[in-house]
């Protein structure tokens, strides 16, 4: 099945991108000790950590991996938000991406975040030391921003879809019973998203919602951005 409404693909798409965009930041990072970009804004960090703290209180101590870490923001976020580092991870499947994580996390002493290279369409991340040895049905919560959405930019296959119609899958699969997967999106809306991630094939079903800030164009209102969070409601 493909997902409701798909972008052209585009270089945004592809891997060789992402490893030029972060070896650029590296070298900023090193120049001037500019992290690099936060995207969608501090605003919708903001927004997804208080989701956070509002359905996975820190107390829980939940295992949170974030898809498509980029330089760590969304990660540290939590970390200044309370949230225990050692539970923490981040996967890319840039490794300058990874490094960059690294080294924000050492000049904001939150070493403790781990990060890893992983290709989520194609790997299972690799666990937490204290999460056992099994990498399939065994994280508390799920994040991603602006993954999905870079991944819908990929190379189409035979059929025209975009690598992004493994995705839902792929995330249910790493999730535990009851686990919660926020995703925040520029490219679709909450209802294409809901579309995509609420089928038999992952047992997702709809969780909850952010409130972006909206404008209003020709009549009609929308949002800039888009999250929505699901809870996996059966094991698959
Ligand atoms: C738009 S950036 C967002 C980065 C980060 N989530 C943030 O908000 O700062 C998309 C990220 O997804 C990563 N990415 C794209 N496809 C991936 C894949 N198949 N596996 C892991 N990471 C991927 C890219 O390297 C890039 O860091």
């Amino acid at each position: 099945m493909s997902t409701s409404i798909e972008p052209e693909s585009s270089r945004l798409g592809t891997k060789q991108h992402w490893d030029d965009v972060y070896e650029r930041e590296l070298q900023n990072f090193d120049d001037d000790g500019d992290e690099g970009e936060v995207w969608f804004g501090e605003d919708s960090v903001e927004k997804m950590i208080q989701w956070a703290e509002e359905h996975v209180p820190t107390a829980q101590g939940a295992n949170i991996l974030e898809i498509g870490s980029g330089n760590g923001t969304l990660l540290f976020g939590l970390v200044d938000a309370q949230y225990d580092p050692k539970h923490l991870a981040g996967i890319d499947y840039s490794a300058g991406a990874v490094k960059l994580a690294r080294n924000v996390s050492q000049a904001r002493d939150a070493q403790d975040v781990t990060f890893n290279e992983c290709d989520f369409l194609n790997d299972d991340p690799a666990v937490l030391p204290h999460m056992g040895d099994t990498r399939t049905a065994c994280w508390d919560v799920l994040m991603d921003k602006g993954t999905y959405d870079a991944i819908a930019l990929g190379e189409k296959d035979a059929e025209g879809r975009s690598p992004a119609w493994l995705y839902p899958r792929r995330a249910a699969r790493l999730l535990k019973e009851d686990g919660l997967f926020l995703i925040t999106s520029c490219n679709f809306t909450e209802d294409e998203l809901k579309t995509s991630f609420v089928t038999a094939d992952t047992g997702f079903e709809y969780h909850s919602r952010i409130q972006h800030r909206t404008f209003s164009f020709g009549g009609s209102s929308g949002s800039v951005v888009s999250s929505v969070a699901f809870k996996k409601t059966v094991q698959h």
